[in-house]
């Protein structure tokens, strides 16, 4: 068996708007910090396909792209280290994206939340049910799933929001896989719950649509009034205060270490006034974003360099993206008239004639897969895995022929012996 390869880790940045503290506690520095961690492979990108989903200001979509790329850079991602480039210069992507959107149901994408939130809002208002609607929003789940796919990614660091579109990107991958051979990986969500929710100056969640963002390089001085801002109680100086509900303290804890949120946890009890608060919240953020901020503007003045980095890293990434897709057209029939006929990827018929393997998640969470024969008649089912990599290493070794070791995880089907099973696992192996 090939050696296994490094575990890839893969996130798109939609380049809308400007980034505020909200993004960079919540996914800028977790994710930098992330990308330092050793026997990981490492995909950053600038989904600007993606934006143009949602704008059509021309101008709005370069300046974000530019902020987005400055802010990440800043914040300390090092090109040399990870992949970090912009989607629209992948052409590759848009090409899989085509493939991807011939085997994936129009169901599937019906039930997409995003496209269904706009449908209900539609028929909520008496309007047609698609009023508005462009195939760009329906589509985003397909390119999507091309971002993932194309890179073999394992791991999409994403919010809850996203998971959806992360399994239906496995339900593409299983779809294509099954009709034209295992060509991709079957990503996974990583969802994690111990990063911070940044409340913004009016104690919601911070966010663009709720107009109540702290934009994270800001000049100072806009920071500090942005600050003076948020919303507090009209408790006076000296009396106590609680630090629950408090989007101040909320916000100090996201850039404090904890012995500092003790202090400021301390600080409320003796009745600190507001104004000092917010005072020392200001320093806090300065003192970890300053030295970001020059970065950031010597990036901004210069988008010659920025530029440079960004199709440095397309360069990086197309190295995987060229002959991967070269394989894909090649798996799906797109070859060149010259050359002899299908060697890889078997039809459809030929392959029906024989038994397969389905993996799938359960409710429960866990990873299982079952051995089908050529007339969809359960042979075998699988106990759980804790993960598809670990489902996928069973199928393989079967695939390979061997049953040892793997006989406390398998359940022989009903009327099924163990040389059915055998024999069933050597045409796969023949095959
Ligand atoms: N949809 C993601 C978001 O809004 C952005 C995105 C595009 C993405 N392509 C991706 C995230 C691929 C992870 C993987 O946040």
């Amino acid at each position: 068996m090939a050696p296994t390869s490094p575990t890839r880790f893969l996130t798109g940045i939609t380049t809308t708007g400007t980034p505020h503290l909200g993004n960079y506690v919540g996914a800028i520095r977790p994710a930098v910090e992330a990308s330092r961690r050793a026997g990981i492979q490492n995909f950053y990108f600038l989904a600007d396909y993606h934006a143009l989903i949602k704008c059509d200001e021309p101008a709005r979509i370069q300046r974000s792209t530019l902020e987005i790329a400055a802010c990440w850079l800043a914040a300390g991602l090092d090109p040399e280290h990870v992949f970090f480039y912009r989607q629209s210069d992948i052409p590759e992507i848009t090409e899989l994206t085509w493939l991807l959107t011939c085997v994936t149901g129009k169901g599937l994408l019906n039930r997409a939340h995003a496209y269904k939130a706009s449908v209900d809002k539609n028929v909520a208002a008496g309007n047609d049910p698609d009023a508005d609607v462009t195939a760009g929003l329906f589509m985003y789940p397909v390119l999507m799933a091309a971002d993932i796919l194309m890179f073999k990614a394992h791991k999409i660091p994403v919010g809850r929001d996203q998971v959806q579109h992360i399994e239906m990107a496995r339900d593409m991958a299983q779809s294509f896989n099954h009709l034209y051979g295992e060509h991709f990986v079957l990503p996974e969500a990583a969802v994690d719950d111990s990063v911070a929710m940044l409340p913004g100056l009016d104690g919601r969640k911070m966010s663009k649509s709720y107009d109540n963002i702290i934009p994270l390089f800001a000049p100072p001085a806009q920071i500090r009034k942005q600050i003076a801002g948020i919303v507090t109680d009209s408790r006076a100086p000296g009396e106590p205060k609680p630090v629950e509900g408090s989007a101040l303290f909320q916000i100090y804890q996201a850039f404090a270490s904890p012995e500092e949120t003790q202090q400021l946890r301390q600080a409320y009890a003796d009745g600190i006034a507001w104004g000092e608060a917010k005072q020392l919240l200001f320093e806090r953020i300065d003192r970890e974003v300053a030295p970001m901020r020059e970065r950031h503007d010597a990036l901004i003045s210069n988008p010659q360099q920025l530029e440079k980095i960004l199709r440095g890293g397309a360069d990086k990434a197309r190295a995987i993206a060229t002959p991967f897709m070269a394989q894909l057209r090649e798996a799906v029939g797109l070859r060149n008239l010259g050359a002899q006929a299908a060697s890889a990827g078997k039809s459809k018929a030929a392959k029906a004639a024989l038994p397969s393997f389905k993996q799938y998640r359960e409710a429960d969470g866990r990873h299982y897969f079952k051995l089908v024969d050529a007339a969809g008649r359960l042979l075998a089912q699988s106990t759980g895995f804790a993960s598809p990599q670990e489902a996928g290493r069973a199928v393989a070794q079967l695939k390979q022929g061997g049953l040892a070791g793997l006989e406390e995880s398998l359940q022989l089907a009903e009327g099924v012996s163990r040389a059915d099973l055998g024999a069933a696992l050597a045409a796969l192996t023949e095959a």
